[in-house]
């Protein structure tokens, strides 16, 4: 690694005391997430000599014991391949007979004049295992252009395998060309019942809107797939199903997806591009239909998330803190060379039938001193990092100001008339943000909050995480601090209050 360059990011104020970073360059999705012999493994794509994402894009590779104890370990993926030239894209890990098989999207453009949606794209699936977590065999191609249905653009990619009654399932996201949609609905009724009249055909072709679409398909050994099924919804939902993810919770059967193209609302979708999860009644790799998608996190900076279950049984989410194509920026990390940032571990179970993610509770390790909430209720604290539990609220009316310097400026989380909103505030504030303005949705009850602050990172967790907001945030002071405030008459509401401030997670480079 470029040494100078390193020592230079190492120092920034920006960087996180308690999230997983690039060690330079670009993050984006975790990947190939899995706990082998007690071995925490977190890939993530990687961009390493371009902080805008440029280059070379493969795997990272970080490794810990505790979840709290990092090393990263290099690059063991790297786009050298005629199958990924252009990309080791994302993909999953799968875990069988103490082997790590490793299933990822080799991306390649093919020379000449293409739009590489509808031309000029391949996407191999492709197929590494390792018997330690570290050392690989050779790439294989499991899955090419030839084995997807010729009604899918160029975008198949994302695999995700799982087993399933001594069946091997993967699950790759894909965008269903709106020009052949006849051929797509055609196919989908003979594998159920009859096919399409010409007549019908001609119809649905008019209407070429492309639509965003899971494929699924079997295998008996995990080396030979062929395709068992395809699962979108009937209505509007996007032109492009990212990373998709499917797994059971409490007997409740999730597909948890990354779509493109989904139109913003006041109080939902409001990213250019979203995540989140459904439910699915009936089987996924049968009859299946997709009902009730909630968005995984309500903030501003998440997206292509992947979970695993990890040995002691626990599901645990990772997202990527970051997104495509944002109308707000992180230039103040991209000056010093690096950009983006995973979420933390977050445990997901099932709370009065709603999905809820909370923090590992490995985290809670990195708790230090205790900060006093003054009688002006502020907590001023000793540099950006702090762990925030608020668990009195009753659903009363509050904010809460993450400030630096005038106490005007920062971060507002505030609940109000059943709207919870996370904004941008004061003098400062869009600068603070980089253009980020305002989150908000409504709640119907307000009980508690667990605010994770972290340098350039807050993660909001409301409800014990029935809601979670994610967002990157820029202030140059060097501490932080908070201001607690209620409407109501009733003080009581933060008198549990508790306020941390937390330690460094250990991060070793190679
Ligand atoms: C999601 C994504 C994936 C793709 C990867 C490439 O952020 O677009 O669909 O595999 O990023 O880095």
């Amino acid at each position: 690694m470029d040494r100078i360059n390193i020592e230079k990011i190492q120092n920034d104020n920006n960087r996180l005391k308690f999230h997983l970073m690039p060690p330079k360059g670009w993050m984006n999705d975790p990947n190939g997430l899995c706990q082998l012999n007690g071995t925490y493994h977190v890939f993530f794509q990687y961009s390493p000599d371009d902080p805008k994402g440029g280059g070379d894009r493969g795997w990272g590779h970080y490794v810990s014991s505790d979840l709290i104890n990092w090393r990263y370990v290099g690059m063991p993926v790297r786009p050298d391949n005629i199958l990924d030239k252009d990309g080791s894209y994302s993909g999953s890990a799968f875990l069988k007979d103490g082997k790590m098989y490793i299933y990822y999207t080799g991306n390649v453009k093919e020379e000449g004049e293409h739009d590489y949606t509808y031309s000029g794209r391949q996407a191999n699936t492709i197929m590494l295992i390792s018997r330690d977590g570290y050392n690989f065999t050779k790439k294989q191609c499991v899955l090419d252009a030839k084995d997807y249905p010729d009604y899918y653009t160029c975008h198949i990619r994302d695999p995700k395998v799982w087993c399933q009654d001594g069946e091997y399932y993967m699950i790759q996201g894909g965008r269903l060309n709106g020009r052949k949609k006849a051929e797509f609905i055609d196919c989908q009724k003979q594998r159920n019942s009859g096919g399409l009249s010409d007549a019908d055909k001609e119809k649905i072709l008019r209407d070429n809107d492309d639509k965003g679409s899971v494929l699924i398909f079997e295998s008996s050994d995990l080396i030979e797939w062929k395709i068992c099924n395809e699962v979108t919804v009937g209505e509007d939902f996007g032109y492009m199903w990212e990373c998709p993810d499917y797994f059971e919770v409490d007997g409740h059967k999730l597909l948890s997806l990354s779509p493109q193209g989904l139109p913003g609302l006041k109080y939902m979708y409001q990213n250019v591009y979203q995540s989140g999860h459904f439910d699915v009644k009936g089987e996924i790799t049968g009859k299946a239909e997709l009902e009730n998608f909630r968005e995984w996190d309500m903030g501003f900076d998440f997206y292509a998330p992947q979970t695993f279950e990890d040995e002691s049984g626990r599901r645990i989410i990772i997202g990527w803190a970051g997104i495509g194509d944002i109308e707000y920026d992180n230039i103040p990390t991209i000056e010093e060379g690096w950009q983006h940032t995973l979420t933390v571990p977050r445990n997901i179970t099932i709370q009065n039938g709603r999905v809820c993610q909370w923090p590992v509770k490995e985290l809670e390790k990195l708790r230090d001193r205790e900060v006093v909430i003054s009688g002006d209720m502020t907590a001023e604290l000793e540099g950006k990092t702090a762990d925030i539990v608020v668990n009195n609220i009753a659903d009363k009316e509050i904010k809460t100001l993450i400030y630096c310097g005038d106490k005007e400026s920062g971060i507002q989380l505030s609940y109000k008339d059943n709207v919870l909103s996370m904004e941008f505030v004061g003098k400062k504030g869009m600068a603070i943000g980089r253009g980020r303005d305002i989150r908000q949705f409504p709640v119907e009850r307000l009980d508690d909050m667990r605010i994770l602050i972290d340098n350039s990172i807050v993660e909001v967790y409301i409800n014990g995480g029935e809601y979670v907001m994610t967002t990157r945030y820029y202030m140059t002071e060097k501490n932080l601090g908070i201001v607690f405030e209620s409407s109501s008459s009733d003080k009581s509401v933060f008198d549990n209050t508790k306020v941390w401030q937390m330690k460094n997670m250990e991060v070793q480079y190679e």
